[in-house]
């Protein structure tokens, strides 16, 4: 292309309709970039104005160029628009913008770069998920910060992408503090796990392996799900990015549709990475048979994230959770969405006498001193977060009495609070019946009737 001109229609018209008159005038072929117009397509007149245009350019060399945040186009002007999405930078703009950085602080000699080439790759990926120009503020927030860009520095850029992220109010990174270790029983679930460590590591890529897909862990409330979902993170030393499908559909926030775009791009180039949809039935809620309240919002969001579970090869692994099956549409449990449906069940005797253990532990005391299988015994029908609550609540019984706390502590604690199961023991068979032929149980454990 020879002799391209900058022709700043803006400077002769503030008007959208006269700008648009303009470029139907322009008699040389030309590009015609439009910064920041999407705010104008919402008048009907100049979305008039903007048909007329495109017939008239129809015979010419000439074309317009959007430039938007966001692809919200008037359905008039579906047919004349094509959409491209320009994604975030990859690893290798991010290596060429830090090598840019790196220059200019040498240049200047205004600060140092200690940095080696693994440090430097983790600070790339750090910076993941990040437009450029906020990458760019991340690193030389990082350099300004103390004069120098080191290996702290991956930290920084990784808190800054947590705000970024955050502040798309849809996607949250999570702490790991969980461990797989923390998790008591769940033994197929386990091993289903450590039978795909390091699945997403290079060499898995290198050998032909495809990233596992992810898991839909359906089950009583309370039992560990959550809890195995940021336990997955760690134990694949991933980050965890939990996706709010409530908020997706928050009016508040923008379009549903462009939303969920918007967290799946990000949670993408962040990748590898675990990203946990907790309670996907609540996100889902009217999902079918809500064309009449939203005009089928939700229907189509559901839609294109089926597509996208079913579809993408970007290695994000899904962990979705759900505990009540009524609310879950039947295209979600089909074959190619997750690699597993996994059913999370209350504890066994000997699942709840691990997450005692577990769980005193935690609280940093000798589960030795404990008679375990005692505990485990008075705590049939509990969840794990009845126990966990169970020990809790004996510290303050022991606390209150100025003593250590001991088993009659624990067990007081115990019979006075009255497991879920009890209330709940309807829709806790009802739920084992429908998971017993469409999901795989997380436990081994054979079990008698559990709910009293
Ligand atoms: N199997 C378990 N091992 C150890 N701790 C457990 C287990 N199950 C539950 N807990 C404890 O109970 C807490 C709550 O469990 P979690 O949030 O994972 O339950 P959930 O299955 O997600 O429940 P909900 O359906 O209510 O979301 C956990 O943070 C953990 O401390
Ligand atoms: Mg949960």
């Amino acid at each position: 292309m020879s002799g391209a001109r900058t022709l700043t229609i803006s400077e002769q018209s503030r008007d959208p309709i006269e700008a648009l008159a303009a470029i139907g005038k322009l008699t040389d072929p030309s590009l015609v970039v439009l910064k920041d117009f999407h705010p104008f397509l919402e008048s009907p007149q100049v979305v008039r104005a903007m048909r007329e245009l495109a017939q008239d350019l129809k015979s010419t060399y000439t074309t317009v160029i959007l430039l938007s945040p966001s692809p919200v186009i008037p359905i008039e002007l579906e047919k004349e628009i094509s959409v491209l999405d320009v994604p975030l930078p990859g690893f290798r703009d991010l290596v060429q913008l830090l090598k840019e950085i790196v220059a200019v602080v040498r240049q200047g000699n205004k600060a140092r770069v200690e940095l080696s080439k693994d440090e430097a790759e983790q600070l790339i990926k750090a910076a993941q998920g990040l437009t450029l120009s906020e990458a760019e503020n991340a690193f030389a927030k990082a350099i300004a910060n103390d004069g120098v860009l080191n290996k702290d520095d991956i930290r920084l850029v990784l808190d800054e992408k947590r705000q970024v992220v955050r502040k798309s109010g849809l996607l949250e990174f999570v702490n790991l503090d969980e461990h797989l270790g923390n998790v008591g029983g769940l033994e197929e679930l386990k091993s289903w796990l450590t039978g795909r460590n390091g699945a997403f590591s290079e060499p898995a890529r290198k050998f032909g392996l495809p990233a596992p897909k992810g898991l839909l862990l359906l089950g009583v409330q309370g039992c560990g799900k959550s809890l195995t979902a940021k336990a997955i993170a760690s134990a694949w030393a991933l980050p965890l990015l939990r996706l709010d499908l409530g908020r997706i559909f928050s009016s508040l926030i923008g379009s549903s549709e462009e939303n969920l775009r918007r967290a799946i791009r990000v949670a993408e180039n962040v990748s590898p990475t675990v990203l946990w949809i907790d309670e996907i039935e609540k996100g889902l809620a009217g999902s079918s048979g809500s064309a009449v309240t939203d005009s089928g919002v939700s229907a189509r969001v559901f839609g294109s994230l089926l597509t996208w579970l079913q579809e993408k090869t970007a290695p994000v692994f899904v962990v979705a959770t759900a505990n009540r099956i009524e609310a879950l549409p039947p295209e979600l449990l089909r074959k190619g969405r997750f690699d597993e449906i996994f059913f999370i069940d209350l504890p066994s005797a000997a699942e709840r006498r691990e997450i005692f253990r577990i769980h005193i532990e935690k609280r940093h005391r000798d589960p030795a001193k404990f008679d375990l299988d005692a505990l485990s015994t008075t705590a049939e029908g509990y969840s794990g977060s009845e126990i966990e609550q169970a020990i809790i609540a004996g510290m303050y019984l022991a606390f209150a009495e100025g003593a250590e706390l001991t088993q009659a502590h624990v067990m007081q604690a115990l019979q006075e609070t009255c497991p879920l199961s009890t209330t709940m023991g309807e829709d806790i068979a009802r739920l084992r019946d429908w998971s017993k032929n469409r999901t795989r149980p997380a436990s081994t454990a054979q079990r008698l009737a559990v709910v009293r």
